[in-house]
């Protein structure tokens, strides 16, 4: 294992210096990967156990492993691995901890499930400590693995500065990057973070599945249940290619609109205020906190129509079906299909480029260059792409089965939309409004 390997580099090593020595209490996953870390960074790491003559062959090589006064008084610095249930321990501690920096890793299992932060209340046991809530975002896996680019950031909270400092140093040292979120008060916010389930994909998921099912319910009426009622033909195996094939782009070109639709607002709310200085509401603010995930959503509805689009030559084969060829409808088939593809493409690049790893990359200037001119220019492709699809169905009076429009006429409403205001934004005398509005000018405050 990893210890093993250590093992002969540690020994090689003479011993760190007071100020580079650190200690773990707990002895579990996380404080056996936190302090295996700690070592391959090259701190001394002293472990705190109950029963330190009967050391466990899980602790990594090169660590120390002393009884709990002992480990406290060996280190400024301790973390510790421990549940909050078991914290009572700390208290007959209380002299060899004063003036000691404790890092509180826990968490819980559920919100609330205390009245207190754990940190907070391991202050309360230990007051002559400074306790710095930290690292609990960290599981023993990304410890054992290092920092990668989705996971370098660590948050800490806590009332001394000094002790955060040495928190944050030590951090550094890690390959992390912590940012100091404020006082101890902050702990119960932090311990809340590992228990949120992806919080800014659900918002995206729920109008996806709505959609999803409303346009299904709609599109089944329309085009299997009518077909059954008014010809007696039974087309319900339909349900499983072509109305998914329906349902997937429909739903894919109503969310990429979404997408940018905040965005457009958001301009015409600057312009309408004549100031970039006043905060947007709070529902506008949630909505474009959640474009990310809407874009990536819809990139995958379009993908599954694009897979499934793959069928329909497999399928005319199978039923035989032979048209008349000739060349408008060539055109106009050819045209829609391209359109559709080059806008397929703009639309996994857009996805690329919302990678983390990808936007660190990229400057500022490149990734809104992306992410609103290509973005942009993806939601025309998209569009024109389902209105030369219509064609001339758009006038036709057979196309209103029962008097309701098809699907793709009501999916093309919210992408007009979008795109008319942003045409409106991007004319010339609009635009140097817009730009003067954030640059910091305000109107009204030059008169
Ligand atoms: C419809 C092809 C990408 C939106 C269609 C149809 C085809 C097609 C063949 C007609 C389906 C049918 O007859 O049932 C393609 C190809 C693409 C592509 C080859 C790229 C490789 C896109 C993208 C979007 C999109 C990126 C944007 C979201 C639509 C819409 C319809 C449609 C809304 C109308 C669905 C309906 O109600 O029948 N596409 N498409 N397509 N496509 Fe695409």
């Amino acid at each position: 294992s990893e210890c093993v390997s250590l093992s002969p580099m540690m020994e090689a090593v003479p011993a760190p210096p007071e100020s580079e020595r650190v200690c773990v209490f707990g002895t579990g996953d996380l404080g056996r990967s936190l302090g295996l870390r700690l070592l391959q960074a090259g701190y001394g790491v002293v472990f705190g156990s109950r029963r330190p003559h009967s050391r466990s062959s899980l602790l990594p090589h090169g660590a120390q492993v002393l009884g709990h006064a002992a480990a406290a008084q060996s280190a400024h610095l301790i973390f510790i691995a421990v549940q909050r249930e078991h914290y009572d321990f700390l208290v007959p501690l209380a002299n060899q901890l004063k003036g000691k920096v404790l890092v509180d890793l826990s968490n819980n299992l559920r919100k609330n499930q205390y009245p207190e932060a754990n940190a907070e209340y391991l202050q309360s046991l230990v007051p002559g400590a400074e306790v710095v809530k930290g690292f609990n975002t960290l599981s023993a896996w990304s410890l054992q693995n290092g920092p990668s680019d989705a996971n370098r950031q660590v948050y800490i909270c806590g009332e001394s500065v000094e002790a955060k400092q040495a928190v944050i140093a030590v951090a550094t040292k890690l390959g992390f990057s912590a940012l100091d979120q404020g006082f101890l008060s902050v702990a119960r916010e932090l311990e809340d973070f590992p228990l949120q389930l992806f919080p800014q994909w659900r918002l995206p998921l729920r109008i996806s599945i709505g959609l999803s099912a409303a346009f299904f319910f709609y599109l089944l009426i329309r085009y299997v249940i009518y077909a059954y009622v008014t010809q007696g033909e039974d087309i319900s195996f339909r349900i499983m290619v072509s109305l998914a094939n329906q349902v997937c782009p429909i739903v894919s070109l109503i969310m990429l609109s979404l997408c940018y639709l905040p965005g457009v607002l958001a301009s015409f709310l600057q312009l309408y205020r004549g100031t970039k200085y006043r905060r947007f509401p709070n529902w506008l603010d949630r909505w474009m906190l959640c474009r990310k995930q809407l874009g990536l959503l819809s990139l995958g509805f379009a993908f599954l129509h694009v897979l499934y689009t793959l069928i329909i030559p497999i399928r005319s084969i199978r039923e035989n079906r032979t048209t008349m060829f000739d060349t408008t409808t060539a055109w106009h088939d050819d045209s829609y299909l391209s359109l559709g593809i080059l806008g397929f493409g703009l639309y996994v690049l857009l996805g690329i480029t919302s990678l983390p790893s990808v936007i660190n990359a990229l400057s500022w200037r490149e990734f809104s260059f992306v992410q609103s001119k290509l973005g942009h220019l993806t939601l025309l492709l998209c569009t024109a792409h389902t209105y030369l699809y219509g064609w001339n169905r758009f006038l036709s009076s057979s196309t209103y089965k029962w008097y309701t429009p098809p699907g793709y006429m009501l999916c093309l409403v919210l992408p007009s939309v979008v795109l008319l205001l942003k045409l409106l934004l991007i004319t010339p005398c609009v635009d140097r409004t817009i730009t003067r509005i954030r640059q910091g000018w305000e109107r009204g405050a030059d008169q």
